[in-house]
């Protein structure tokens, strides 16, 4: 896959101030997140969406959060490493909205400011789910940060994937036991217990109710394939709907 990354720095006559101009990246662009529970399986089809888009000559940017930038792997290690403790919840609030505004100045914005199709491994929505839900940090001090840190820049669609929640304890639990061997551990937040990841599930379960025009909820517990097939269907109608893609010829809409 061959995935182009955008860091041009922003010109400063370009950028004055965050709020003002993003809603005119995203008029250039598309912004597509991807969410779920660790495990979920969203990073896999971020990667299969990434190349069926680039098959059709789309220009995609593929990014992840935390991190995307050489910054953002920085705190993204303190952040995701078990080793890092007593990290209090509203610092660790700050550096993940510290990592997204990097990532939105260094990654998305020029990005979407040149017409890309941008995927992002996680976002905002994250942090209402884990901070806010998690760590019982609340939606609202969440919300009120994303409008300072990110100005307003919202998703165009997000992609949530959620299975049944036992099973995708279970797997988060597996992948944290394997990872837990490997170098460089990013098992913190797996090995939270499990009230914490219920209330994680049950706010994505509430942003998802609360934002369905823009968050389209995925069923986890289905063959990769298949997912992707509904993902690609789905992705591709919206970009046509926004004139990123042709419009199918009338006759081959049914
Ligand atoms: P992932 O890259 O494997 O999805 O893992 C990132 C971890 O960081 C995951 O456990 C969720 C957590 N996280 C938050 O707690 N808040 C956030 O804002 C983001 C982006 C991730």
């Amino acid at each position: 896959m061959q995935v182009r990354e955008a860091r041009s720095p922003l010109r400063p006559d370009l950028y004055p101030k965050p709020c003002t101009l993003y809603p005119v990246f995203m008029a250039r662009g598309f912004f597509l997140t991807f969410e779920g529970l660790d495990g979920s399986g969203k990073s896999t089809q971020l990667r299969k969406l990434a190349v069926h888009l680039e098959a059709q000559g789309l220009a995609v940017t593929v990014t992840r959060q935390p991190g995307g930038t050489r910054i953002g792997d920085r705190i993204r290690s303190l952040l995701l490493d078990s080793k890092t403790e007593s990290l209090d919840a509203m610092t660790e609030l700050g550096l993940m909205f510290s990592a997204r505004a990097q990532c939105i100045a260094e990654v998305i914005a020029p990005a979407l400011h040149g017409g890309n199709v941008v995927l992002c491994d996680r976002f905002t929505d994250s942090t209402e789910a884990y901070q806010g839900g998690g760590r019982q940090l609340g939606s609202e001090t969440v919300l009120r940060m994303h409008q300072t840190m990110c100005g307003g820049l919202n998703p165009d669609l997000t992609l949530l994937l959620l299975a049944d929640f036992d099973q995708s304890l279970h797997r988060a639990r597996r992948r944290n036991d394997r990872s837990a061997t490997a170098e460089g551990d990013e098992g913190r937040f797996e090995r939270e217990d499990e009230l914490f990841h219920r209330r994680v599930y049950d706010k994505y379960r509430e942003i998802a109710a609360r934002e369905s025009a823009r968050v389209v909820l995925i069923e986890g517990d289905r063959p990769i394939e298949a997912i992707h097939r509904q993902i690609a269907a789905l992705v591709d109608e919206r970009l046509r709907s926004v004139g990123l893609l042709p419009r199918l010829p009338a006759a081959s809409v049914r």
